[in-house]
């Protein structure tokens, strides 16, 4: 007998084959979903108002080698919160981790979870769904209070919208260590972003180590200072910044990353943003020296084809990025391998010079089982099918490359570039530049850039941190939280299931995640909500200035203030000035007098040491309707 077989039945029947059974089980009242805070939004959840508490001890079961290793992280978790619990193959148990293929609606990705009185019960098809199934069950608890092990019922069936859901690692421009790299993959993994881009070539520096080519590491990986802006790598004594990563460790951090289901796509980008590698072999660019561009000649195709033959060996992914963005082909105008190449071959203009690098990787990639993955730059007509284009600077080219059959991934850059300040430029750190606030990123909807009959081209979404002005840790994850959950939750949730307001709402318990797991983020501003006497509102937003502007017929009202963040605090003044003086209780009462705007500035403060930017709300008298009419 395995007594564990009957409980898994019956969770199972809990789990919405039969309505009535969750009902004879005790847990009829419903709970709202949203207080449950989970980000990514499950795509089919009941929660219910009655928990289960999880006993001082207990046990997992889990039978095979891959199901024991997902136990594991299981385990850690549990015993964090004082629980300990013993992995077993069969027998009777709380908990059951199981894979078996035998539901083709989940695919890889999905699973189903279900939380009754007596236990809790992860399946899926395959291993990544059962790590996501483990990252929603792990949501269920409090975060802030690890001593509270009573979790709310729910029956969640679940998978993601898109197959990629990507985050782009920028480590040339300042270099993030390895712990760093680590953490970065640990928060994607947690919300269920499955694709590390991970930028390793450019301009300011070369951080991948080619033992073929030991300079690009000596010379390549070193600037005479931080500044990605103080020029390219060179030999130098003295002081310097930089840094590489090994093989070794290249071969550790894959490791890590496809534990948590993620799979690290490496970039080399070329033939532009070369810089690095050139400084450390100048030949690299021909007979004229310097610039940031490669040259075509045989020595170059031999140099690229040892730097990618080591990445296709040092990572077991399906995709490499080739990179192709802002190739200047004017400077390739004087080079004499250029002007050769172009009489032999009769191109008549340097972009075929693009495209025959391009095509030539691509290939290369594809005789050894790879995907090249472009940026959109490389125009995509003689890539072979398999190539991938990231559409990142114009929407319009996704519905042009996915027509010429490849498939896309959306990264836009109004929306999905997170170097892109997160509001008034005026109080957030520097920043390349743009505004891409949570809220524009959350309403990013990648498929809408597709006609229907190509929908099937979109592979999914990519949020972009470039690190030109994020030089720290703190930094980078500032950059990254919380626009990395509004990223998971449009790649992870179905668009009807999401919502703007309802994200936010969730966010809560994410921030409680965050602080207890050691991650900087940014502090959201206080959001206004005006409640007039009655009248007409009208509310218009100005992102780049963290302000909101109301025009309202009501002579007197309330003012809200909100933000997220449990236990941080909202203070404000009404005095237009920036000391924020009075800490928000309850609504405030506003007198409205005409030709007389009232500004309310505002500040979350997150003790100890946070303090949102400020947001401002400028309430105004409308004019009487009749008055405009004359
Ligand atoms: C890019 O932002 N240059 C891809």
């Amino acid at each position: 007998m395995r007594p564990s077989h009957g409980i898994i039945a019956c969770l199972w029947l809990a789990a919405g084959l039969a309505p009535g059974i969750a009902r004879a089980a005790g847990n009829a009242d419903s709970f709202p979903v949203n207080k449950l805070g989970l980000v990514p939004q499950p795509r089919h959840i009941r929660a219910y108002a009655a928990k289960w508490s999880l006993p001082p001890r207990l046990r997992i079961a889990a039978a095979g080698a891959a199901d024991r290793r997902m136990a594991r992280f299981l385990e850690r978790f549990l015993n964090k919160r004082g629980i300990q619990a013993k992995i077993v193959a069969t027998g009777r148990v709380q908990i059951t981790l199981a894979t078996h293929a035998d539901n083709p609606q989940l695919g890889r990705q999905g699973y189903r979870l279900a939380v009754t009185s007596r236990g809790a019960a992860i399946t899926a098809n395959a291993g990544p769904g059962l790590f996501y199934g483990l990252q929603t069950f792990e949501e269920l608890f409090n975060p802030a209070l690890p001593a509270d092990n009573a979790i709310h019922q729910v029956v969640i069936t679940d998978w993601p919208r898109y197959r990629w859901r990507g985050i782009m690692l920028d480590s040339v421009r300042h270099f993030f260590p390895l712990p760093v790299v680590e953490k970065f993959i640990r928060v994607a993994a947690h919300y269920k972003l499955n694709r590390l881009h991970w930028h390793l070539s450019d301009n300011q520096g070369w951080r991948i180590q080619i033992p073929q080519y030991p300079l690009l590491t000596k010379i390549g990986a070193w600037r005479p200072n931080s500044s990605p802006f103080c020029g390219p790598p060179a030999p130098a004594h003295g002081p310097r910044y930089g840094g590489y990563y090994t093989q070794a460790q290249i071969r550790e951090i894959v490791a890590y990353a496809q534990q948590r289901c993620v799979t690290i796509v490496p970039e080399i980008d070329i033939p532009g943003h070369c810089g690095a590698a050139i400084a450390a072999y100048p030949w690299l660019s021909g007979p004229r020296k310097g610039g940031s561009l490669l040259s075509p000649g045989p020595q170059t195709f031999r140099f690229l084809k040892t730097v990618f033959g080591d990445l296709v060996s040092l990572f077991p992914g399906k995709f490499i990025h080739i990179g192709g963005d802002e190739v200047n082909v004017q400077a390739w105008a004087h080079n004499p391998v250029v002007q050769k190449l172009m009489r032999q071959r009769h191109w008549t203009n340097l972009q075929q010079v693009h495209d025959y690098f391009a095509r030539k990787m691509a290939r290369f990639l594809a005789a050894r089982g790879r995907r090249a993955v472009v940026w959109n730059d490389v125009p995509v007509q003689g890539l072979p099918a398999s190539a991938v284009v990231e559409c990142w600077n114009s929407s319009r080219v996704v519905k042009h490359d996915a027509r010429w059959g490849h498939d896309v991934i959306v990264a836009q850059t109004g929306k999905l570039y997170f170097d892109h300040y997160q509001g008034d430029p005026r109080y957030e750190p520097p920043a390349i530049g743009g505004l891409t606030t949570l809220r524009e990123t959350y309403n990013c909807n990648p498929s809408s850039l597709l006609p229907p009959a190509l929908k099937n081209r979109l592979f999914g979404a990519e949020g972009c941190l470039w690190t030109e002005y994020v030089f720290s840790a703190h930094h980078l994850f500032y950059m990254l939280l919380p626009h990395a959950l509004a990223l998971a939750e449009i790649c992870w949730t179905p668009l009807q299931e999401q919502r703007y307001s309802s994200f936010v709402q969730r966010t809560a318990r994410q921030y409680l995640w965050l602080r207890a797991n050691g991650y900087n983020f940014r502090t959201p501003p206080p959001a206004f909500r005006f409640s007039g006497a009655g009248g007409r509102t009208t509310v218009t937003r100005h992102p780049s200035h963290n302000s909101i502007h109301i025009h309202t017929t009501s002579l007197t009202g309330w003012v809200r203030l909100t933000q997220p963040v449990p236990g941080a605090m909202i203070f404000y003044t009404l005095n237009g000035g920036y000391i924020y003086s009075d800490f928000y209780s309850s609504p405030i009462r506003v007198t409205l007098a005409p030709g007389k705007p009232l500004l309310i500035r505002a500040v979350t403060i997150d003790p100890p040491d946070r303090t949102s930017v400020p947001s401002n709300l400028v309430l105004q008298l409308a004019a009487a309707p009749a008055r405009a009419a004359k």
